[in-house]
C-alpha cells in the first residue's frame, strides 16, 4: 500500500552527492570487513532515540540493492517501525504477526519495494516486545531468510530504551552503531556499548550521523537534558498514554536493573551536561 511520507531514501537520489558519497564509504568499509556471498545479517542500532537508525538502515540496504545484490531491511523496531516509511508503503500486518505466531514470512515481507530490496516490516503492537524477542522465533526468522539473500539488515530501537537491539545481535553477523553527532552523552554511548559487549555483540564500527559540511551537527535539536522523560515518550508516543507493562523474563529483568542504576547515574551527574 502507498503512503504519502516524509521519509525518504536518499542513495537513488543524484542531487544528494554528499550522503550518497558517505553511505559509499559505509557500504565499501562494510564489504572488506566480512564478505560473504549469502545472507549476512547485519545489525543497526544506537544508544538514543532520533539519532538516524532507520535512516542509516535504509539506505545501507538500497546502497547494496543498487548493485545487483538481493537485499532485505526487517523492521525490529515494534514499538516505533519506521523502515515501511521510507519506501512510502502502508503495513497491514508483519514482523509483529510471525512472532506472534499467526503469519510466516513469506505473507508480509514487501516484495521488490526497490529493485532487488524487500522490507519485512512491522506494525506497532501493544504488549511486552522485548519478551516477542527472547524466544527461539525471531533466530528461526533469519535463519530461513538467510539463504535467500545476500544481505539481511535489521533496523532496531535504541539501546537506552530497550534491549532489543542487544539481544538480536546475537544472531547477527555485525553491529553498526549510528551515533548522532553532538546529541549523545558520553555515560549513554558507554551504557550502550556495555549492553552490546555483554550481548557478545560483533561490532563492526560507528557511523556519526548528522555532522554539517563544517563539522557541526546540523540544528543540535535534539539535544536533552530531561533523558528519562526524553526516553519514556519513546513509548508514550504509540501506547497514548499508558506505560508499558512491567518486563517478566529474567534477561529483561536485567537489563531493567541495568537502566534503572543508569538513570540514577544520569539524573545525579548528567544535568545539564553537554558532551
Ligand atoms: N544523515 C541524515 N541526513 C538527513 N536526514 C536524516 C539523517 N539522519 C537522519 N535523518 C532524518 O532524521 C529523522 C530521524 O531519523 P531516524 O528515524 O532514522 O532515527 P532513528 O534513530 O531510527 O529514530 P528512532 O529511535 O525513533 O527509531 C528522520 O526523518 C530521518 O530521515
Ligand atoms: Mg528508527
Amino acid at each position: 500500500m502507498e503512503l504519502k511520507s516524509k521519509r525518504r531514501v536518499f542513495f537513488k537520489e543524484k542531487a544528494n552527492h554528499e550522503i550518497s558519497e558517505s553511505l559509499r564509504v559505509i557500504r565499501t568499509n562494510l564489504h572488506f570487513l566480512d564478505e560473504k556471498e549469502r545472507g549476512r545479517t547485519i545489525l543497526v542500532t544506537s544508544s538514543t532515540p532520533r539519532e538516524g537508525k532507520s535512516f542509516i538502515a535504509a539506505n545501507y540496504a538500497m546502497s547494496i540493492a543498487i548493485t545487483g545484490k538481493k537485499v532485505l531491511l526487517i523492521d525490529c523496531d515494534i514499538r516505533r517501525p519506521r523502515a515501511h516509511e521510507s519506501f512510502g508503503k502502508k503495513v497491514e500486518k508483519g514482523l509483529e504477526s510471525i512472532l506472534l505466531g499467526e503469519k510466516n514470512s513469506r505473507d508480509v515481507i514487501l516484495k521488490e519495494v526497490e529493485k532487488n530490496l524487500d522490507v519485512l516490516p512491522t506494525k506497532y503492537i501493544k504488549s511486552n516486545v522485548t519478551e516477542l524477542f527472547l524466544g527461539d522465533r525471531m533466530k528461526r526468522v533469519i535463519e530461513e531468510l538467510r539463504d535467500e539473500y545476500n544481505t539481511i539488515v535489521l533496523d532496531t530501537p535504541p539501546l537506552v530504551v530497550a534491549s532489543d537491539g542487544a539481544i538480536l545481535s546475537k544472531y547477527c553477523d555485525g553491529v553498526v552503531f549510528v551515533v548522532s553527532y553532538d546529541q549523545v552523552s558520553k555515560s549513554e554511548l558507554e551504557f550502550s556499548k556495555k549492553m552490546l559487549d555483554n550481548a557478545g555483540a560483533n561490532l563492526y564500527g560507528f557511523v556519526v550521523n548528522r555532522v554539517e559540511k563544517n563539522g557541526f551537527s546540523y540544528g543540535n535539536y535534539c539535544y536533552y537534558n530531561n533523558n528519562y522523560t526524553y526516553y519514556k515518550d519513546y513509548y508514550l508516543d504509540e501506547e497514548r498514554g499508558q506505560s508499558r507493562s512491567k518486563p517478566k523474563s529474567k534477561m529483561e529483568k536485567y537489563m531493567e536493573k541495568l537502566k534503572k542504576a543508569y538513570r540514577r547515574e544520569l539524573s545525579g551527574n548528567q544535568k545539564g551536561k553537554k558532551y
